[in-house]
């Protein structure tokens, strides 16, 4: 991915977005308003099916008035934003150290043999990509995963089926 270069990119973003990016600035005093640039790149992934581009990051940064390398920095930092296409459901699964202990390895095995793909691909019919995290901030119900705005916990072979059994009939939302 090269780094995105700002320039009146505004444009990629829909007006629906803007309004509700628009709320997230209102909470911050008019000079702070790039401390919205989080929940702005969250708006903006959604409105692309779950994944930012480099014209929408300098989208994000002509909007907000940031420099677009600092909009960029935040879009890599943390594991909830996706520089690459992803499949309609994103399971997150904490690798990180209360999951581990409490058999996170046995989970990603058990979901890339369903899937049969590795943490990081995407299913060949774009339904489901598989993500390593670091801690959730669930650690006391480890092990844990998180499909779209859902965290499943005390995972078990049984609730992992039912989840791709959902996921793969599109049952739910995530
Ligand atoms: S270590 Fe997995 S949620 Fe904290």
């Amino acid at each position: 991915m090269s780094l995105p270069v700002s320039g009146a990119e505004s444009h990629l973003i829909t007006a629906a977005s803007c309004a509700e990016i628009d709320k997230w600035v209102a909470k911050y005093p008019p000079e702070r308003k790039q401390s919205a640039v989080m929940a702005a790149l969250r708006i903006v992934q959604e409105q692309n099916g779950g994944w930012l581009s480099d014209g929408l990051i300098a989208a994000v940064a002509d909007y907000l008035g940031m420099p677009a390398v600092a909009v960029y920095e935040v879009a890599t930092f943390y594991s909830m934003y996706q520089l690459e296409p992803v499949g309609r459901h994103k399971i997150s699964v904490c690798t990180n150290i209360s999951c581990l202990l409490r058999g996170s390895e046995t989970v990603v095995a058990h979901l890339e043999r369903r899937l049969g793909i590795k943490l990081g691909e995407t299913t060949a019919d774009g339904k489901i990509t598989l993500k390593e995290v670091e801690c959730l901030g669930a650690c006391v119900n480890a092990p844990m995963l998180q499909v779209g705005k859902r965290y499943l916990e005390k995972l078990t072979p049984e609730t992992l089926d039912a989840l791709l059994d959902d996921l793969q009939g599109d049952q739910v939302n995530g």
